[in-house]
């Protein structure tokens, strides 16, 4: 069976990650989405937020699933006996960042957790959860970056 690890912030999730979730779902008999429980960051939606969204919106394709993880990617990804990983690359300044993770990775798991890179679709290369949220907190439409009903619950994170 092809297994691969997509982790990340999905801060909140967008329509990026979800153009590479359906890809890569496409790719692998079973993919795990996992979000990044950092204790060092202080996100807009907690963990529980973020799993509950990513479930709705990848509500309609079977062999995906939806998890967290703390610590590691490494130690997560070894837990669960898969060794790859998916990033999504927007742009050249993503790359040299991802490489250098990608290549910590590759040692710290001595060998074992190789990292594929789908290049984004061109409709989303502009977009980031960080921009998703800079738009909402001044009031802008986000409808274009995000599904209806992530982008109702961005909107009433602002409103509070
Ligand atoms: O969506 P993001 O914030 O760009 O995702 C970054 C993520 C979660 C993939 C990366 O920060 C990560 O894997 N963090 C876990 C800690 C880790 O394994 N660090 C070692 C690589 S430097």
């Amino acid at each position: 069976m092809k297994e691969a690890i997509y982790p990340g912030s999905f801060d909140p999730v967008t329509f990026g990650h979800i153009d590479v979730i359906r890809r890569a779902a496409k790719m692998f008999d079973r993919l795990v989405v996992s979000v990044l429980d950092n204790q060092a960051k202080t996100p807009l939606f907690s963990v529980d937020e973020r799993v509950k969204m990513l479930r709705e919106v990848t509500k309609d394709i079977d062999n995906v699933e939806i998890d967290s993880f703390q610590g590691l990617l490494v130690d997560y990804a070894k837990g669960k006996n898969i060794h790859i990983a998916i990033r999504g690359l927007r742009a050249v300044t993503d790359f040299e960042y991802e490489l250098q993770i990608a290549q910590t990775n590759k040692k710290l798991s001595d060998g074992n957790l190789d990292t594929i890179f789908l290049v984004t679709s061109l409709e989303y290369a502009y977009l980031s959860s960080s921009s998703v949220k800079e738009i909402a907190y001044f009031g802008g439409d986000i409808t274009p970056c995000v599904p209806p009903e992530i982008a109702e619950k961005v909107h009433e994170k602002f409103s509070r």
